[in-house]
C-alpha cells in the first residue's frame, strides 16, 4: 500500500506545455531536425510476395546525378545481430512478403532518391505465397506465449457441460479486420554516422522510447549502447506503431553509416506504411456465452484465431480479457495462429484488449437479448468478487460504477424501444464495457536538479501526443511541493536517465514514479532549501510493481446510432463513455486521449478495415483516400467522463493510464446499437453499408 501524492499541481486543468511550439510549427520532428547538408533515403521494396531476388541491376540509380548511395542485399553490410528478422534488412535475397525492403537509394534529395529506386530492375525466383487467413487451415499453431509473455490457452471447469446444462447460450463467431495505425506524422529518422566520436551514432527518430529504440538498434549494428544517441522530443501520433523500431529505422542507420558525416534522412510514405510499419492482425474469435435464466453466467469461452508472418512472431493477446471481465465458474481462452506470408503484426493502440472485447462484448449483447434483459444489468450482475482467474483482489474495480454513472448521463433508461423510427432514420443505443490492465513498465530513472530556482527533471520520456511535457512537472511538483511553474521538464533523449517505452499506457505510471522517487531522495538529500547544482537521481523497477492486487481500469461505453431506413447509412450522433481509471493528472489531455480513443474505437466500426488481396498478397486500400479514418463529420457528441478513483495499490500518484481504455469497447458499442435500431447484428467488422442494406427492416 502506497502513500498517495497529495494533490495540487495534480488534477489540474494545465494547458500543454508543447502546445505552442506544435501550433507555431517550431516543434521540431524526426524528420526536419536542422542538420547540415541532409541526404535522403528511399528504400526499395520487393514487388513479388514470395521468393527470391536473383539480381539486382542498379547501374541506372547510380549513374544518375545526385545519386550518393544504393545498397542491396548483395553488398550491404552484415549485421552484428539478425535474430530479429524484421531488423535484418538486406541480409539475405529471401522475400518473405511483398514490400518487404531489398535495397535503398540515398541522395541529395527525397524526389532524386525515389526516381533513382524506380530504375532499379529487380529479377527474381518467385514462388507460390499463401497470405489467407482462415479457421480451417490446417496449419494454425499455438504459439508458447501470447503476448508480452502471457499463457497461451487457459480453461477452467468444463465449458462444454455448463453450455449443454444452461438455460440460454450463444454460440457465434466474430471477427475484427486487419488494422494500421496510420499516425499523421509518418515512421521517420534523421541519422548521423561520425566514426571516431565518442557517440558515433546519433538518431533522431519519431519513437515512443528513445531508450528501447537506443537497444535495438545498438544490438542490430552490434554497438555499445554508450555508442548511440537516440533524441525524440515530438511524436506525431504513435499508437504503438512507434513503440518498438521496425525496419525503416535499421534502414536509415544502415545507409548513414553507409554514408559517414552526411545525415541521413528516411520517412516512409503512406503507402509504405501499410507493409513496414506493422498493423493489428485479423482475428476470428468463435465466443460460448452460457446463463441461467437470472442472466448469471455459468461459461464463457473465446476461441481466437489470427495471423503473424512468417519471419517473426507476433501473437495478439486477444483472449485475455475473457479471462477477468466476468464472474463465471467455467471459462476457456485459446490461441491459434496462421504463419503467413505477410508484413509483421505489430503493436496497435491496446493491443489484446481492443480486439479481445468485440466477441465477448457483443455475445454478452446477444444473451442479454436472449434472456431479455437490459444489458447494463446483465453486466451488473456478473461483477465478479476478485479476478477469477487468479483469485486475486482487485486494486480498485468500479465497472459498476461506470456502467451506472453511464446510463445515467446517457439517459439510457429511457432509450428508445428496438427498432424505433424518427422519420426516416431508425434509432438505437447500445452499451459495452472497457477493460485495460495497469501497468508498469520495467525499469525507468528520474534526475532532478537545482538550477537558477527551479527543479529540472530529466527522464528519457516519450510524449507522442498524450501530454508528457505537461503532466510530468504536474506529478514531479507535487512530488518536491513546489508550484508547477517552478519545474521544468527535459525527455525525449537518450541522455537523459534510462526511461521505460510509452506503451501499454504505462508512460505515467512508470516515469511519474520514477519521479516521486528521485524527488524523495533529492529532498532527503539537500531538504528544502537545496543550492544551485544540487542533483539527485533514482528510480523504479518491474520488481517494485504490487503483485499482490489485480490492477486495471475500468469503463461503461454508451452510443446511439441511427441507420437510415431506405440507404442503410449509419450515423453515430452520440458517444458517451465512464472511465474508472485511477487518479487523473491533467483533465485536458486525460479527455483528449479517452474521446481520442474513443474516436478511434468508432473508426473500427465504421470504416477502418485493411482489405487484404489474398491474390498478390498486399493490403489493396494502402492509403488514406480509400483506408478510411473517423473524420469530424463522423463524429457527433462524444463524452467522457471519470470517476474520482483513488487507488493505493498502484503507485505513489494513483494513477491507471488511460491511452488506451478508450479504444476497448467502442465497437461493440456501436455493433449493438446498430442491432437495437435494426434488428441486424453484425458480427465481423466494420458495420459497412453492404452488411446492413440488404437485411433492412
Ligand atoms: Mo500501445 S499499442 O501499448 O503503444
Amino acid at each position: 500500500m502506497t502513500e498517495l501524492l497529495r494533490p495540487r499541481a495534480i488534477g489540474r486543468d494545465l494547458a500543454r506545455r508543447d502546445g505552442v511550439a506544435k501550433v507555431r510549427g517550431t516543434a521540431t520532428y524526426a524528420f526536419e531536425t536542422p542538420v547540415e547538408a541532409p541526404a535522403y533515403a528511399h528504400p526499395v521494396q520487393a514487388t513479388v510476395a514470395r521468393g527470391r531476388v536473383t539480381a539486382m541491376d542498379t547501374a541506372a540509380a547510380e549513374a544518375l546525378e545526385g545519386v550518393l548511395l544504393v545498397l542491396t542485399p548483395f553488398d550491404a553490410e552484415r549485421l552484428a545481430s539478425t535474430e530479429d528478422r524484421e531488423y535484418a534488412v538486406l541480409q539475405s535475397d529471401e522475400v518473405a512478403f511483398r514490400g518487404q525492403v531489398i535495397g535503398v537509394v540515398v541522395a541529395e534529395s527525397s524526389e532524386r532518391a525515389r526516381q533513382a529506386a524506380d530504375t532499379i530492375r529487380v529479377t527474381y525466383a518467385e514462388r507460390e505465397h499463401d497470405s489467407t487467413l482462415s479457421v480451417d487451415r490446417s496449419d494454425l499453431y499455438t504459439p508458447e506465449k501470447v503476448n508480452p509473455s502471457y499463457e497461451t490457452d487457459t480453461a477452467e471447469g468444463d465449458v462444454a457441460a455448463a453450455v449443454a446444462a444452461a438455460d440460454v447460450v450463444v454460440e457465434q463467431t466474430y471477427s475484427t479486420a486487419m488494422y494500421h495505425n496510420n499516425p499523421l506524422e509518418p515512421h521517420a529518422s534523421t541519422a548521423l554516422w561520425e566514426p571516431g566520436a565518442d557517440v558515433p551514432l546519433t538518431l533522431w527518430d519519431s519513437t515512443q522510447g528513445v531508450h528501447p529504440a537506443r537497444a535495438a538498434v545498438a544490438k542490430v549494428f552490434g554497438l555499445d549502447e554508450e555508442q548511440v544517441r537516440v533524441v525524440c522530443p515530438y511524436v506525431g501520433g504513435g499508437f504503438g506503431s512507434k513503440g518498438t523500431p521496425h525496419a525503416n529505422v535499421m534502414l536509415a542507420v544502415m545507409a548513414a553509416r553507409a554514408l559517414p558525416g552526411r545525415p541521413v534522412r528516411l520517412a516512409l510514405t503512406r503507402q509504405q506504411m501499410f507493409v513496414l510499419a506493422g498493423y493489428r492482425t485479423p482475428t476470428i474469435q468463435r465466443m460460448q456465452v452460457a446463463a441461467g435464466r437470472d442472466g448469471r453466467l455459468s461459461a464463457i469461452a473465446i476461441d481466437v484465431v489470427e495471423q503473424t508472418s512468417k519471419i517473426k512472431e507476433f501473437a495478439e493477446q486477444t483472449g485475455i480479457p475473457t479471462r477477468m471481465m466476468y464472474a463465471s465458474p467455467s471459462r476457456r481462452t485459446t490461441h491459434r495462429l496462421a504463419a503467413l506470408d505477410v508484413p509483421v503484426p505489430s503493436w496497435m493502440r491496446a493491443p489484446g484488449e481492443c480486439p479481445g472485447m468485440f466477441g465477448p462484448e457483443v455475445a454478452l449483447d446477444e444473451l442479454a437479448e436472449a434472456l431479455g434483459m437490459d444489458p447494463v444489468e446483465l453486466r451488473v450482475r456478473n461483477e465478479p468478487e476478485v479476478d477469477p482467474e487468479t483469485g486475486k483482489p482487485w486494486s480498485s474495480r468500479h465497472l459498476v460504477e461506470c456502467l451506472r454513472e453511464g446510463a445515467d448521463r446517457f439517459g439510457w433508461r429511457d432509450r428508445p424501444p428496438p427498432r424505433h423510427r424518427d422519420g426516416d432514420w431508425l434509432v438505437g443505443t447500445g452499451v459495452a464495457s472497457s477493460v485495460y490492465p495497469t501497468m508498469r513498465q520495467a525499469t525507468s530513472t528520474s534526475l532532478i536538479r537545482f538550477e537558477a530556482g527551479r527543479y529540472v527533471v530529466e527522464i528519457g520520456a516519450a510524449d507522442l501526443g498524450t501530454g508528457t511535457w505537461t503532466t510530468l512537472p504536474q506529478i514531479a511538483a507535487d512530488a518536491l511541493d513546489v508550484p508547477v511553474e517552478d519545474v521544468e521538464v527535459r525527455i525525449g533523449d537518450t541522455r537523459y536517465p534510462i526511461a521505460s517505452v510509452a506503451g501499454g499506457s504505462s508512460g505515467m505510471n512508470t516515469w511519474g514514479s520514477a519521479v516521486v522517487e528521485a524527488a524523495r531522495t533529492f529532498r532527503d538529500t539537500f531538504g528544502r532549501n537545496p543550492g544551485d547544482g544540487d542533483e539527485a537521481q533514482n528510480g523504479v523497477d518491474q520488481a517494485a510493481t504490487d503483485d499482490d492486487h489485480a490492477a486495471y481500469a475500468f469503463g461503461a461505453q454508451f452510443v446511439e446510432a441511427r441507420v437510415h431506413a431506405d440507404t442503410g447509412e449509419l450515423r453515430v450522433p452520440r458517444m458517451l463513455g465512464v472511465f474508472a481509471a485511477g487518479r487523473i493528472i491533467n483533465p485536458r489531455t486525460a479527455r483528449s486521449q479517452f474521446i481520442g480513443a474513443m474516436t478511434m474505437g468508432l473508426s473500427m466500426a465504421l470504416h477502418e478495415h485493411s482489405v487484404w488481396d489474398t491474390r498478390i498478397g498486399q493490403v489493396a486500400n494502402h492509403d488514406l483516400a480509400e483506408y478510411h479514418i473517423a473524420v469530424n463529420a463522423d463524429v457527433g457528441d462524444v463524452q467522457a467522463h471519470w470517476l474520482d478513483e483513488h487507488d493505493p495499490h498502484v503507485n505513489a500518484m494513483g494513477t491507471k493510464g488511460i491511452g488506451e481504455i478508450g479504444i476497448v469497447g467502442t465497437a461493440a458499442a456501436v455493433v449493438n446499437a446498430v442491432y437495437r435500431a435494426t434488428g441486424i447484428r453484425v458480427r465481423a467488422l466494420p458495420v459497412t453499408l453492404d452488411k446492413l442494406l440488404a437485411a433492412l427492416p
